[in-house]
């Protein structure tokens, strides 16, 4: 290949048209949408860069998959497919799929999360931390204050904290059940945790004698990262290393909607028969029966082959090449963004991009309202709004940081979209002194507020 970066390694099959809309429209269309753009249509949408959970572009070989599924109620040939291939990469023998990820957290937590209990972890994600707060224990995330500073180049910012770690299990241990990690960090924008990392925490949960449970959404970008990036580990293959990651959990969480390249679907994987056993009544009477939990017997085929695709060094170099490539642009214009970039968004630092905004009034939610009104993108607020309020005092949770994540979505979107989105962001920037008034709300709900909540626009 030249000397360039890695191109996409797919080429196009079959076309999805996407519309573009004038501001005028899109003004109207976010002011019905209570300004939440989780209510706004898609159609109303031109570059969806909300999440890339569940819309990534399946091969293909998965469609193939997917016609030869097989749908029976029990023992499908697609879910003995699926076991062999999760078996061998992961290493972890019992498998329980189930409809999504949060599912498989809040079949594995039924099993270990019990009330005032305390889940240390890098960073949990959003459903992660609510299944924990659902059952009345504590979710306590322990990254380094760098990993939210934009200018720390730290090339492992999705690491715990071991410091925090160490003084929760000195002062807490016997309220802790489990230690979790989630790789890639979604919270600060996909940013890896390292081996060595991994390591620590696995000595630190071993004196202490607790389990690891790996949240593994985005496992084989983690993989990518670290054979880039951590040193002595670039000629070791992206197999072996995922091999390593998971042979020091006791169990995994997967939201196969990311790194499992599939729309829907996700599992729970253990090495401990007696989890299994109890996760499995709660995913029989929740989900489906074990072999299937929630899934259609295609999802399954088209899951097994989406796990065995997203391993490879070319896909993975074209797809995380993308992601850089476009935060580099943004990087170059002076848009203060997280650096370096991570594996699957772009988080835009809204405070420093918008500092006449106050947080009271929501500034990243504030930006991606003004970047979907500008050329009709659609990012997602990670910031207070999300965090929600604190469950005992009602008091809002002020964010670390007011991220604007832009995801992107997996074989989805071309250079030149990303492109399109850069120079939006850029134009935005370079006018952002005009933006000083936010959004304030008008309607929530006390669980995962973001979703639902009415917003109007707050004038000068
Ligand atoms: C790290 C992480 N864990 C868990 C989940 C939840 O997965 P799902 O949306 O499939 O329920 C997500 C979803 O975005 C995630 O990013």
């Amino acid at each position: 290949m030249p000397n360039t970066a890695t191109p996409e390694t797919w080429r196009v099959k079959t076309v999805e048209h996407i519309r573009p809309s004038t501001r005028d429209q899109r003004q109207q269309w976010i002011e019905e949408a209570g300004f939440n753009l989780f209510t706004l249509p898609s159609d109303r949408v031109f570059i969806d860069l909300l999440t890339d959970s569940g819309t990534g572009a399946m091969s293909d070989r998965q469609w193939a998959a997917i016609m030869s599924g097989d749908e029976s109620y029990a023992g499908s040939t697609s879910f003995h497919a699926l076991h062999e291939v999760v078996q061998d990469l992961f290493g972890l023998e019992y498998l329980l799929p189930v409809h999504q990820g949060r599912a498989a957290e809040n079949a594995l937590f039924s099993v270990l999360v019990h009330e005032d209990q305390l889940v240390p972890a890098n960073s949990h994600f959003d459903t992660t931390r609510a299944h924990i707060e659902f059952r009345k224990a504590a979710a306590v995330d322990c990254l380094s204050s760098g990993a939210y500073d934009v200018t720390d180049t730290n090339p492992f910012k999705g690491n715990m904290n071991l410091d925090m770690l160490r003084d929760i299990l000195q002062e807490s241990h016997a309220r802790v059940p489990f230690i979790l990690l989630t790789i890639t960090c979604n919270t600060t924008g996909g940013q890896p945790v390292s081996l060595a990392n991994i390591a620590a925490v696995k000595a630190l949960a071993d004196r202490y004698h607790k389990p690891l449970v790996v949240d593994a959404a985005r496992f084989a970008e983690n993989a990518w990262f670290i054979q880039q990036r951590e040193p002595g580990y670039r000629d070791t293959s992206l197999r072996d290393i995922t091999r390593q990651m998971l042979g020091m959990a006791d169990a995994m969480v997967m939201s196969a909607k990311k790194d499992g390249l599939v729309n829907i679907g996700g599992f729970l994987a253990t090495r401990h028969r007696e989890w299994f056993d109890q996760a499995t009544e709660y995913v029989i009477l929740f989900e489906g029966f074990r072999t299937y939990g929630g899934l259609a017997g295609r999802d399954l085929a088209a899951l097994a082959v989406g796990l065995e695709e997203v391993i490879s060094a070319d896909y993975l170099a074209s797809r995380i090449g993308q992601v850089q490539r476009f935060g580099q642009r943004l990087i170059d214009a002076g848009v203060p963004i997280q650096q370096p970039v991570g594996g699957h968004a772009v988080l835009v630092d809204a405070s420093r991009f918008l500092p006449e905004v106050p947080r009271e009034e929501y500034v990243a939610q504030t930006l991606a309202v003004e970047l979907y009104l500008e050329a009709g993108v659609r990012g997602v607020e990670i910031g207070t709004l999300l965090n929600g309020r604190d469950p005992e005092s009602g008091e809002e949770r002020f964010a670390e940081t007011e991220w604007l994540r832009l995801a992107i979505p997996r074989r989805v979107y071309s250079n030149d979209h990303l492109e399109y989105v850069a120079q939006a962001l850029i134009d935005l920037y370079h006018r952002r002194s005009e933006i000083r008034a936010g959004v304030r709300i008008v309607e929530e709900k006390p669980v995962l507020r973001h979703f639902t909540v009415r917003l109007e626009r707050k004038t000068e």
